[in-house]
């Protein structure tokens, strides 16, 4: 017996098949899809790292996905049309799934205007793992609040294709959660969503 035999003897070679429920054992957390859909300026984003923040401080491990860290970069190359916008969220719907197979709870926080791209990326999902959380603001408040100065310029022609303003937002009909910005403090839609959650 030579020695290459006697070293590959004992060597048993296994496949380990690692899955989204391993993973989740591993973490010790479910892994899912919360995602927020509403105006510019209701407060997506906001609300989203607050939750994250808070899910962090119990040990969950978190992603927020939005147009900091998407649009810059993957969807660099796409603007505000229709198809652009459809693109966007199909892409972002594509991204969010491999988080949530990674055991990732992840916060999306893009305007996703169209009831049927949004529904594109429910289907991704197996029942409970896309949770849709519409942030309701009227279209005043959000004007009023205008954080980035975005709707001041749309209402004076200088931005095309705004949402509210030059292009639709279809409101979420069988949203699991809605909150109203414009009455509800950041902390309580945030302790609404955690609830909500179970996590
Ligand atoms: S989405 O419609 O494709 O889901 P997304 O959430 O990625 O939009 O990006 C929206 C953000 O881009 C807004 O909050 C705003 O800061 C900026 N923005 C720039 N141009 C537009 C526009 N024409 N319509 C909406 N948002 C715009």
């Amino acid at each position: 017996m030579g020695p290459m035999a006697t070293e590959s003897k004992n060597v048993v070679w296994q496949s380990y098949s690692v899955d989204k429920t391993k993973r989740r054992t591993l973490n010790g957390h479910t892994s899912l899809l919360v995602w927020f859909t509403g105006l510019s300026g209701s407060g997506k984003s906001t609300i989203a790292r607050e939750v994250e923040a808070r899910l962090h401080e119990r040990g969950v491990r978190t992603y927020v996905l939005d147009g900091d860290n998407i649009r810059h970069g993957l969807n660099a190359d796409l603007g505000f049309s229709d198809d652009d916008r459809r693109e966007n969220i199909r892409r972002i719907g594509e991204v969010a799934k491999l988080l949530v197979d990674a055991g990732v709870v992840v916060l999306s926080a893009f305007i996703s205007p169209f009831r049927e791209d949004r529904e594109v990326v429910r289907r991704l999902f197996e029942p409970g793992e896309y949770v849709e959380v519409y942030v309701s603001c009227g279209l005043d408040e959000c004007r009023q609040r205008d954080p980035k100065g975005l709707y001041e310029k749309a209402f004076a022609g200088e931005i095309a294709e705004f949402t509210g303003v030059s292009s639709p937002y279809e409101e979420p009909l069988e949203a699991e959660l809605v909150l109203d910005t414009g009455r509800e403090s950041v902390e309580e839609s945030t302790d609404r969503v955690l609830a909500r959650l179970g996590l």
